[in-house]
């Protein structure tokens, strides 16, 4: 009996070291354990024992029981554990995900650009409302009702009296109104026409708007502010030409151009040959504006300029058509 009782438990460790999962281990729980299992098979032969061998016995099964479920036990905790290492392992050789970083939209680089270059000049940024009285888009800027130039700012109305504004010249109202000069701030901002769409046509685009009102602002000084922010955009070699122009708010007026940053003046596609490149509009503020705002008569001068931030960035990347700004094509989009 007492060499039954050693090699059951000799047996008990071997297949105990064989265990790997939980089902093995309910194998030789139920083996040993069970109801008809080795341990009570073992018991069931104390009966026949002498007395004098049946307590010395029945104490060695007892010691074995206990030891097997002590065993049992410890090896389950063991398997729980390896089981919940394994779910958090962690392939370190794996190849990682990149994640996808974002960036400015060349929009928004551009115009960054631009208000960088006024600001370092002393001038300050304002915001005006897209959503607009028609005073503030026409009649304020010198366009009356039935003007023909009316026609080139033409926009969306939401109701009479309201519309979504088609140039930032508005902002330079909305400015004069509120403050006493001197004014020297730029107006960036979106703005809105019906114009068809097409490669160099959107419904919506943005403008940055420029005013500078003192006592004595002079066309010398839109000269040398706009030449300055010329070299400063696209290069020290630029060179900015002065046509003369129309606008109904300054007087006189002119449109800008620069010479040509792909052929520096010689003369190509995308210059038309002509060597020149027309990046903006401007002009003196014409008394009526400052009477629209109910400045004393004679008392102030000022200069005005408006530029489209598409077109300037078309031409600093090279872009050929605006849809591109608006469609949201990564492969685009990246590239900036
Ligand atoms: N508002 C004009 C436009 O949208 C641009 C412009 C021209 C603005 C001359 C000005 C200016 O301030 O002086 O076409």
């Amino acid at each position: 009996m007492q060499d039954e009782i050693n090699n059951t438990r000799n047996a008990f460790e071997k297949d105990l070291a064989l265990v790997t999962d939980a089902k093995l281990l309910e194998n030789v729980r139920v083996k040993y354990l069970g109801r008809k299992g080795i341990i009570s098979e073992l018991m069931g032969k104390l009966p026949a024992l002498d007395s004098k061998a049946k307590p010395v016995i029945g104490k060695e099964l007892n010691l074995l029981k206990g030891h097997i479920q002590k065993e049992l036990e410890k090896k389950k905790e063991k398997l729980s554990l390896s089981a919940s290492v394994k779910e958090r392992l962690v392939d370190i050789t794996m190849p990682g995900i990149l994640p996808r970083e974002g960036r400015l939209h060349p929009i928004t680089k551009t115009l960054n650009e631009i208000n960088d270059i006024f600001i370092s000049l002393g001038f300050k940024i304002v915001e005006g409302p897209e959503i607009e009285k028609e005073f503030y888009n026409f009649e304020a800027l010198n366009i009356p009702l039935d003007h023909p130039s009316r026609d080139a700012f033409d926009t969306f109305y939401i109701k009479e009296d309201v519309l979504l504004r088609s140039h930032t010249s508005t902002v330079q109202i909305r400015i004069m109104e509120k403050t006493k000069p001197p004014i020297q701030a730029i107006m960036p901002g979106r703005v809105y026409r019906p114009d068809a769409v097409d490669a160099s046509h959107s419904f919506m685009f943005h403008q940055v708007e420029g005013l500078m009102v003192d006592k004595d602002i002079k066309f010398s000084d839109l000269k040398g502010l706009l030449d300055l922010f010329t070299k400063r955009m696209f290069g020290e070699k630029t060179k900015t030409r002065f046509r003369p122009s129309f606008f109904p708010f300054t007087e006189p007026s002119a449109e800008v151009d620069i010479s040509c940053i792909i052929c520096r003046g010689k003369g190509c596609r995308v210059c038309s040959h002509t060597g020149w490149l027309e990046i903006l509009g401007a002009g003196m503020v014409n008394p009526r504006v400052f009477e629209a705002v109910g400045y004393p008569s004679g008392a102030f001068t000022g200069l005005a300029f408006g530029m489209g931030v598409e077109r300037i960035a078309m031409l600093k990347y090279g872009i050929d058509d605006i849809r591109l700004f608006f469609e949201n094509d990564i492969r685009f989009l990246k590239q900036f």
